[in-house]
């Protein structure tokens, strides 16, 4: 699709493609966004917007090779490449390489289908790290094999996507029965699903965890896609649905080294009204201070998307192998496991994060580099 007509208008300049579509952008995106204002080596807008004109205005547009050369009434002029006119037209979403639309899915997805990649090609091929990002994007929940009997192994492919998130629990964390627990994960008990730590303002993006050992009877790990409940919610009981997005509720996470507490709703949409994050984990859920008035209500929507954590409608369960690796966006897929017995078996996952933006920029990374190649 080529550009075949600039018109300059009183306050805009419009593009028009071969393709019979066309842009309007107004002078002073045009004055902001002239490419000599960025700095040459960091790319980084040196422009100071409020030297420009208040009405700028475009005198003539021409057409010169790959470039848009526009003159002003105060004689400046700028050299648009076409290539940015047409991917940043007003109005039209930009493609990102980064994000990725999810899948939801529900329980018949099935254990057997969830993505599985090999963690030697991981750790050695650009694409096959690729393959392995798109499909945890998208549906949320990956399995990583073949890992290395140490606990480093998961943390290398977790680093290949970028650098852990640190957090009370340290930068990798270990979940084994321990005789001094702080935190439910760290017993024997069945763990219903949730995501960690809500209690955060931002709480981790994408979780790691290895299973080094799974010998004791019981223990099997439960998954459910947080988004395909929430979307399930909406349409059966929409007032519900609004009320977990529009509330805050506490959460809360405190022992004798941290006391981290934030005011979120169950449910928050983006922009376009799309889910983006889940926080649910009643472990860690404060005591509700919504006006009592709506309180009744809020019970019974909290409840309907609790209800919906227990039916086998949502959820997977997979028993994890030693040298295999659970990796899943912790602001979308619920997680938990079964009770285990420690007197029959050892068990010892080793977990970490890795948050949504260094995840999202892996992947812009990687398509650039697969397009230059
Ligand atoms: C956790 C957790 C699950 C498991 O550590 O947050 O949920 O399988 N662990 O032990
Ligand atoms: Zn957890």
């Amino acid at each position: 699709m080529t550009l075949t007509n600039l018109t300059v208008r009183p306050h805009a300049l419009v593009a028009s493609w071969s393709n019979h579509t066309s842009a309007k952008f107004p002078t002073m995106w045009l004055r902001d966004n002239c490419p000599s204002g960025l700095h040459p080596k960091t790319r980084e807008r040196m422009l100071d917007l409020l030297t420009i004109d208040e009405a700028p205005v475009l005198r003539e547009a021409q057409l010169d090779g790959e470039f848009a050369v526009l003159t002003y009434n105060d004689d400046y002029i700028s050299h648009f490449p076409i290539s940015l006119l047409s991917t940043h037209r007003p109005g039209q979403e930009t493609f990102d390489a980064g994000t990725m639309a999810p899948k939801f899915w529900r329980a018949e997805l099935n254990a057997s289908n969830v993505p599985r990649h090999m963690a030697t090609l991981i750790q050695i091929d650009d694409q096959a790290l690729t393959a392995w990002m798109h499909d945890t994007a998208i549906v949320g929940l990956t399995i990583v094999e073949h890992l290395q009997d140490n606990i480093s192994a998961g943390v290398k492919i977790a680093e290949r996507i970028g650098f852990l998130r640190r957090t009370n629990f340290g930068t990798t964390f270990e979940v084994i029965n321990k005789p001094d627990p702080n935190n439910l994960a760290y017993t024997s008990v069945a763990l219903p699903l949730h995501t960690d730590l809500p209690n955060q303002e931002v709480p981790p993006g994408y979780q790691f965890l290895h299973c080094l050992a799974n010998e004791a009877t019981g223990g099997a790990s439960l998954f459910a896609d947080g988004f395909a409940m929430a979307e399930d919610l909406k349409a059966e009981d929409p007032e519900a649905f609004c009320l977990l997005c529009d509330i805050s509720i506490p959460f809360r996470f405190h022992d004798g080294d941290a006391d981290i507490k934030i005011h979120k709703p169950v449910i928050t949409l983006n922009d376009a009204g799309e889910v983006i994050e889940i926080r649910y984990n009643a472990h860690l859920a404060g005591i509700f201070d919504m006006d009592s008035d709506i309180m009744p209500s809020y019970y019974k929507a909290y409840r309907a998307f609790m209800a919906k954590t227990r039916d086998p409608k949502y959820g997977l369960t997979i028993k994890l192998k030693a040298g295999e690796m659970v990796v899943f966006d912790n602001r979308r897929i619920l997680h938990g496991r079964d009770s285990f017995d420690p007197a029959t078996g050892f068990r010892h996952l080793h977990g970490c994060y890795v948050d949504r933006g260094e995840f999202t920029s892996r992947l812009r990374l990687l398509a650039h580099n697969a397009e230059a190649t």
